[in-house]
């Protein structure tokens, strides 16, 4: 057995688990005890995060928040946020909190203070965006950009679009924001057509400026242009950069100064606040896209200072394992009540599932406990009606986050309120349940009651759940709740003793990819995979031309 599983604080965690579980009643709790909200929520900023609907007694955080202390927790954020090489088998420090350090207080990598660098480049972010959004910088033909189109995908297309979406409300008018991440063409040829490539401007993102679904659809937008543009030199108004490969970006024929960088210190999937942000920056203007870094860094403060009974992505962190390894729960759902947030469960499935989704420790040992959680969801209440019904009364237990605004963007009579009571109600539903009495109750007036109907009728209840209530959905306030849940999963990964920062799972498969791929060039009979590979390859081959 590992030693996390034989440490005395697990056991301690498993042991008060074993009272808990199939006895403890989150209803009564709140019956007898009338400042459970006030105990279990905590308010930083205009944010308050209620986790008082949860399986847990006054107990329950101090053991969890003993596993945290026996893994080290404080040490390893300290070394994460000074520059350690905590990504060990790529060798590499984890320095994406740098990137928003709005106090400027020296950063030392390897000896040397990264915030000049930083810096630096966010002064060009703001001498190209304001020149782009003023109508300064234009296209070849001499017209103002209107249309952006960041080619990328993972790390380099998932943040940025969900920022840029849940931000529209402080978009420039006249400037529109597209995402090509896909190599299937569809992505591309149906985000191109409506498109003038005299006033579009493409960001080829992509850290090793290598990946082939972002490397095909560069090219292809090169010929898009280049079809209209027809000279080559034009490009340098219309195709930006963002990378750390200056070699494959010059190779490519993207002009150096039209180079934005950053460094192998910021993971893919951390990289939004880096120039990888560019599609923000030009959308929302530097000074927002500023706002949102200090949303992250009052974040960051908070989750390197204050006490763990305080802390919002430790107790965030320490719940998802009370659930995930305690309870077995083997989803977490994202649940915005907030249709800004519509992308807010994609990009986390990728935050959290390419940083948790490992079964090797950091030594190399396989773990014998659950590690990263599947992530899901979708914006309420449109999951009310698709996939709710599962958590109410399905046979597994799903917790999740709600999360939703106390201001909307917009002023439209009714649907606000409509909204937060639905999201209310949900979370509330999911605690309470329904017993049989109070559906015979309702039900005391038909005439022919049976049994199946009432138990259909029946809800257990006891389904937890956490609430993040905000203010309004501003360029701070979602870089706060970024940057919680980055931490969550740093948390998370501390525990468990995994490295939350490398991605070898998409490793074999793109290397099985290269070498399928020449097979698909030529019409030979290919038999040297398993038989149903082979069997796909050969009945692809025959259908394409069928
Ligand atoms: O999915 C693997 C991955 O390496 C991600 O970690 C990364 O965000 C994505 O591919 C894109 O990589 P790049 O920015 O190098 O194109």
């Amino acid at each position: 057995m590992s030693k996390l599983i034989e440490s005395a604080e697990w056991k301690a965690v498993k042991q008060h688990h074993q009272q808990i579980a199939g006895k403890f009643c989150m209803k009564d709790a709140f019956d007898k005890d009338k400042h459970r909200f006030d105990n279990f929520s905590v308010t930083f900023n205009d944010l308050l995060f209620d986790y008082s609907k949860n399986l847990i007694t006054e107990e329950t955080l101090p053991l969890l928040i003993q596993l945290a202390e026996r893994a080290k927790l404080k040490e390893k954020t300290e070394a994460m946020f000074s520059g350690s090489i905590i990504n060990t088998t790529e060798k590499r420090a984890v320095l994406h909190t740098a990137l928003r350090n709005r106090s400027n207080t020296p950063v030392y990598f390897r000896g040397e203070d990264v915030m000049p660098e930083i810096n630096a480049v966010l002064s060009r972010m703001r001498v190209f965006t304001e020149q782009v959004r003023s109508g300064a910088w234009t296209g070849y033909t001499g017209k103002a950009i209107t249309d952006i189109v960041n080619i990328g995908i993972g790390g380099s297309d998932l943040g940025p679009k969900m920022v840029d979406t849940a931000l529209t409300p402080y978009g420039k008018e006249g400037l529109k924001a597209h995402f090509v991440s896909n190599v299937d063409q569809t992505d591309i040829v149906e985000t191109l057509a409506p498109l003038n490539p005299e006033t579009t401007l493409f960001l080829i993102s992509s850290k090793t400026f290598t990946t082939q679904e972002t490397m095909t659809n560069a090219r292809s937008a090169r010929n898009w242009f280049l079809k209209t543009a027809r000279d080559p030199g034009h490009m340098a108004k219309h195709f930006i950069a963002i990378s750390t490969n200056e070699e494959k970006v010059k190779e490519f024929g993207i002009d150096p100064r039209n180079m934005y960088e950053f460094w192998d210190w910021v993971g893919g999937r951390y990289s939004l606040w880096s120039v990888i942000g560019m599609s923000v920056a030009l959308y929302i203007g530097m000074d927002n896209f500023e706002e949102l870094l200090m949303g992250a860094h009052l974040a960051d403060q908070h989750f390197r200072t204050a006490p763990y009974q305080q802390n919002i992505p430790v107790i965030m962190g320490l719940l998802g394992i009370w659930y995930n390894n305690f309870f077995e729960a083997e989803t977490y759902a994202i649940l915005p009540y907030a249709q800004s947030l519509k992308y807010f469960a994609d990009y986390f499935q990728q935050g959290d599932m390419e940083s948790n989704g490992k079964s090797a420790t950091v030594n190399g040992d396989k773990v014998d406990y659950n590690t990263g959680p599947i992530i899901w969801g979708q914006p309420g209440t449109n999951g009310q009606h698709a996939f709710f019904q599962l958590i109410h009364q399905g046979t597994k237990l799903i917790p999740g986050d709600f999360l939703a605004a106390a201001q909307s963007q917009y002023d439209l009579p009714d649907h606000h309120d409509i909204l937060i009571s639905n999201f209310l109600a949900q979370a509330e539903a999911l605690m309470r349940g329904k017993t049989e009495a109070e559906v015979r109750n309702d039900l005391s007036h038909e005439p022919n009651l049976d049994d199946a109907l009432i138990a259909s009728k029946i809800f257990e209840g006891n389904k937890p759940s956490n609430a993040f209530l905000f203010k309004k959905l501003t360029p701070r306030t979602l870089g706060m709740l970024i940057a919680f849940y980055e931490h969550k999963i740093f948390v998370q990964g501390v525990i468990w003793n995994i490295n939350s920062f490398d991605q070898m799972g998409v490793e074999l498969g793109k290397v099985l990819a290269r070498a399928i791929l020449p097979q698909l060039k030529n019409e030979d009979v290919i038999d040297d995979h398993d038989s149903s590979t082979n069997g796909l390859i050969n009945a692809y081959k025959r259908l394409r031309k069928a």
